[in-house]
C-alpha cells in the first residue's frame, strides 16, 4: 500500500489531497499543527472509509518535525510520498511597511519548513 505524509493537512489543499489519495486506497499521515483540528480533519476522513493516522506536525519547529518521524515509523519503515503543502501567505502587510518578523515567519513556515521536513524523512544513507 503507498503511503502518503501530507503537511497542514487539516484543511484547504491538504486536507483534499489527503480525501483524494485515501479514495484511491493509500494510506494517508494527515499532519497537522494543531491536534484538535488535526483530530477532527482525520476523523472526518477515516468515517468515510480513509485509513488515516494524525500526525502533529508544525514545519517551523525541528522538535515537532523529529516527533513527526518516530511516530510515523512507528506505524511504517517505509514513507513513499511527502506532500509539503502547509503554507501561509503571511498577514497581507505591504512590502514597505513589512518588518523582518513579518517575513521570517513566512519563510520559517514556506521555504525552511519544506527543508526540515524533507531532510528530516529522507532515508538514512545505505
Ligand atoms: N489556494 C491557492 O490558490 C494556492 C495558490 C498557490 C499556492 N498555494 C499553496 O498551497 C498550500 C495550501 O494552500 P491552501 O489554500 O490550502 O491554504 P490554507 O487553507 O491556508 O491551508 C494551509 C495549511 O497549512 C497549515 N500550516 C500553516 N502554517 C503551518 C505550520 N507552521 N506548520 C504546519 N502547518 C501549517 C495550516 O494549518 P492551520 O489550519 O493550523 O492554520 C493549514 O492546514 C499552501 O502552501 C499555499 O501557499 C495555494
Amino acid at each position: 500500500m503507498t503511503s502518503v505524509l501530507i503537511t497542514g493537512a487539516n484543511k484547504g489543499l491538504g486536507y483534499e489531497t489527503a480525501r483524494r489519495l485515501g479514495e484511491l486506497g493509500w494510506r494517508v499521515f494527515l499532519g497537522s499543527r494543531d491536534e484538535g483540528r488535526g483530530r477532527a480533519a482525520a476523523q472526518r476522513l477515516a468515517a468515510d472509509g480513509v485509513d488515516v493516522l494524525m500526525v502533529p506536525l508544525d514545519v517551523t519547529s525541528q522538535e515537532s518535525v523529529a516527533g513527526a518521524v518516530r511516530l510515523v515509523r512507528e506505524h511504517t519503515d517505509q514513507l513513499d510520498v511527502l506532500v509539503n503543502n502547509a503554507g501561509t501567505p503571511g498577514g497581507g502587510v505591504n512590502p514597505a511597511d513589512a518588518t523582518a518578523g513579518d517575513v521570517h515567519v513566512v519563510y520559517d513556515t514556506n521555504v525552511y519548513g519544506p527543508v526540515r521536513v524533507t531532510q528530516a524523512f529522507l532515508p538514512p544513507p545505505t
